[in-house]
């Protein structure tokens, strides 16, 4: 194929990592076609978190349905593929195992490529569908349910993780913390929509904010929030709910802005991104952006959709290695972990 009609190439993402069922169809790794997502969310909530069998099952019936509305969406035939793109890992096993299963009977019906895609990459390729100019250099700020870091993306491969969290990651603080406060799944925007209503008040601590590196950590404040919370019902005290919020979600969230814009600045890198499930927070938003202009770096966030779990973030990186010709077989399975560095280095 030439290489003009490469870089159009069109791609189905398939997205089951967690708790949606999401189909895309993106050409060239921005343009979106098609974008589909079916959210099993309303099904855990009375557990209180996802239950993954739960997940699994919604998977299994939704993913045809939502493949076969992406491509009345897109007006598009399986034979105009160039390739399929699946999350293989990491996430809930038998939920990914959904995805890659479809994934390759797809591809091996259709007879294209298959291409093996690591979701946290997914989450960071997220930022090429919100400017047609990106390209790396640029720094970023990962932020989900299971990993807090600042990455220097040097190249479309070369990743270098500047820091990481050293336990908890910020989305899974935000959870917690819902969970504590006896509000509902999922908790992180359960916790913004709350934090709206309060003030600042409360001091918290602020783990590791003045040490050089780009390291963070959240044990410390989620556990000071638990105690506070528990501290105040032991005494039959009434506390502000919405000031405890605010409070936490504003010491949450400043060291991640602080940290990502130093790096920026001490690497020399003008363009700086977002991704993950806690850069759909709207205070981190507004953070973000202030402190973009303070210094004059270009700031490129995905939209609030693309920040939470999606599929065209799956055809955008699907995307990339489809370009350097990066294809799975049909022994490909599904990984529920794999360690961060692995991760972006594509090691599968
Ligand atoms: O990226 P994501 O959808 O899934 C993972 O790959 O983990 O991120 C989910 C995480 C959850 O911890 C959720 O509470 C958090 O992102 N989150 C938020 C918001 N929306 C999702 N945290 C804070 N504010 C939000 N608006
Ligand atoms: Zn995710």
């Amino acid at each position: 194929m030439r290489d003009v009609e490469k870089r159009d190439a069109l791609i189905l993402g398939i997205e089951t990592s967690c708790d949606e069922t999401a189909v895309s169809l993106v050409r060239g790794g921005r343009k979106i076609l098609a974008d589909e997502i079916v959210s099993s969310a309303p099904e855990h909530i009375r557990f209180g978190g996802v239950v993954p069998e739960i997940a699994s099952r919604i998977h299994t019936d939704a993913i045809l349905d939502a493949t076969r509305r992406a491509f009345a969406a897109a007006g598009i035939r399986a034979e105009d593929l160039d390739a399929v793109a699946v999350t293989y890992g990491a996430g809930l096993l038998g939920a990914l195992l959904v995805g890659v299963s479809f994934a390759k009977a797809y591809a091996y019906a259709i007879g294209k490529p298959l291409v093996a895609v690591n979701h946290i990459r997914g989450h960071i390729a997220a930022a090429y569908l919100a400017n047609e100019e990106l390209r790396p250099p640029f720094m970023t700020l990962l932020a989900s349910g299971g990993h807090t870091a600042i990455i220097h993306v040097k190249s479309y491969e070369e990743h270098e993780v500047l820091g990481s969290t050293l336990d908890d990651a910020v989305g899974e603080a935000f959870d917690k913390v819902a969970r504590v406060l006896g509000l509902p799944y999922p908790g992180g925007p359960s916790v913004e929509r709350l934090a709206r209503e309060g003030k600042n008040t409360v001091s918290l601590p602020r783990m590791l904010k003045g040490a050089g590196g780009y390291d963070f950590s959240y044990s410390g404040l989620k556990t000071a929030v638990i105690n506070f919370v528990h501290t105040a019902a032991q005494k039959g005290e009434d506390f502000g709910k919405a000031d405890l919020a605010c409070s936490f979600q504003s010491a949450a969230l400043n060291v991640l802005a602080d940290k990502l814009f130093r790096a920026a600045r001490e690497r020399g890198v003008n363009t700086v991104t977002a991704g993950g499930g806690v850069a759909a927070n709207g205070y981190l938003r507004e953070l973000l952006t202030e402190r973009a202009e303070r210094e004059k770096k270009t700031l490129i966030l995905p939209e609030k959709r693309y920040c939470t779990d999606n599929a065209c973030m799956i055809a955008a990186e699907g995307y990339i290695q489809y370009l350097k010709g990066n294809f799975a077989d049909l022994m490909l399975n599904a990984k529920a972990s794999i360690p961060l560095k692995n991760a972006l280095n594509n090691l599968h």
